[in-house]
């Protein structure tokens, strides 16, 4: 553990120097990893664990995309490729990623394969926390442990490829086998993660649905749509306005930030867009404290859980899911997007 200053709050993380591959690989030596589900975060930390040495077995119900792609990832029908319920009677430590809605609908099945001792592994508190939502209550016989990265399982794979790694949070939930923290950091190391951080499901699940709905995709979305409608509403271009509005942001300045920090960001532009974004920045702080609040209400209360549970579930969610992307993938903004993005340098290199 190494005990780290953050901003005058110390706390303890977890980096592969304290916890080393090695370590891992010799934890896991004994284990089966059964991955269920091979979506978006079970491509990520499946191949990175395989890449690390670790025995890893895929469960994935046949007949889909998914079911294709671990198949072109390398993963053998009969082998290391099985149905769920299959590969969860397999496995040791079962790292259940089938989507929130998903785990809930196979619980019945999945529960059965599980064997005393075995890890029962998420990367969300979801299911766990909102039980009486989700119906799922782990056996007292399993380990019940979380890693949660704190990004896509695309970034997963990627950074992982290009050495950089993904922070992730662990939890103990249930620690039946005297191995369960142990367990949890030897696969949270195996799967790549920059540095490991303690939390708990229960903070897990609540800070990971605020994040998503706030900051990192729903209001930035939704400022994003109101400065590029304002900017278009006075008579700019739709050129200028995407510019000014999401490509600035992130091909220039959320890289800076990245770097350096938003303080250094600040001190680092003209004296223009300095003086007016540290006045304005308050205001739209306050502006959206409010809105902040709720969503942090309907997080706790689970109201978010169970608009998922409900939504998810209906046989034709993901026929009106693609019509509410396509509305937004045919909206002015993001057809400008579109254009603004085929005429980036590496872009108009690459036309045919
Ligand atoms: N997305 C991320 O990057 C991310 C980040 C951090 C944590 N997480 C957490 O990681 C877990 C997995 O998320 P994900 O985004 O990877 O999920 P996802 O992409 O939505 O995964 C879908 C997977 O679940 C399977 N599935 C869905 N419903 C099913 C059902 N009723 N029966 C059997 N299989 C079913 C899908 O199979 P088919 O393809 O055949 O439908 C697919 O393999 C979740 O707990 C999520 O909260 C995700």
């Amino acid at each position: 553990m190494a005990q780290i200053d953050f901003g005058g709050v110390v706390e303890e993380v977890i980096t592969a120097e304290e916890f080393t591959l090695d370590e891992a690989r010799a934890l896991l030596e004994q284990e089966t990893v059964a991955v269920l589900g091979y979506g978006v975060q079970g491509p990520g930390q499946a191949l990175n664990m395989r890449d690390n040495g670790v025995r890893v077995i895929v469960g994935q119900r046949e007949g889909g995309a998914s079911w294709e792609r671990a198949v072109a990832d390398g993963f053998v029908p009969g082998e290391t490729l099985f149905s769920v319920e299959e590969a969860a009677r397999r496995g040791t430590i079962i790292q259940y990623l089938l989507s929130d809605a998903g785990q809930a609908a196979m619980w019945p099945k999945v529960k059965e394969c599980l064997s005393p001792g075995d890890a029962l592994y998420f990367s969300h508190g979801f299911s766990v926390v909102f039980n009486e939502q989700t119906g799922v209550v782990p056996p007292e016989n399993v380990d019940v442990i979380l890693v949660a990265p704190k990004g896509s399982g695309t970034t997963v794979r990627r950074n992982f490829l290009d050495g950089s790694g993904i922070n992730s949070s662990f939890a103990v939930f249930q620690d039946h086998t005297g191995r369960a923290r142990e367990r949890t950091l030897a696969a949270g190391i195996a799967i790549g993660s920059g540095y490991l951080f303690p939390t708990t499901f229960e903070k897990e699940v609540h800070s990971d649905l605020t994040g998503e709905r706030g900051v990192l995709m729903g209001c930035l979305a939704g400022v994003m749509e109101a400065q590029y409608n304002l900017l278009r509403k006075h008579g700019h271009s739709p050129s200028e306005a995407f510019n000014e509005t999401v490509e600035e942001l992130t091909q220039s300045l959320i890289r800076l930030v990245a770097e350096n920090g938003m303080d250094w960001m600040f001190a680092n532009c003209s004296t223009t867009a300095q003086r007016g974004a540290l006045d304005w920045a308050p205001r739209f702080r306050d502006a959206v404290a409010p809105v902040f609040d709720q969503l942090y209400q309907a997080v706790i209360s689970g109201q978010e859980t169970r608009r998922v549970m409900e939504a998810c579930s209906t046989p034709d969610y993901r026929e009106k899911l693609e019509t509410e992307l396509n509305t937004l993938g045919s909206s002015e903004m993001w057809r400008a997007g579109a254009a603004v993005r085929a005429l980036r340098p590496e872009n108009r290199r690459n036309r045919p």
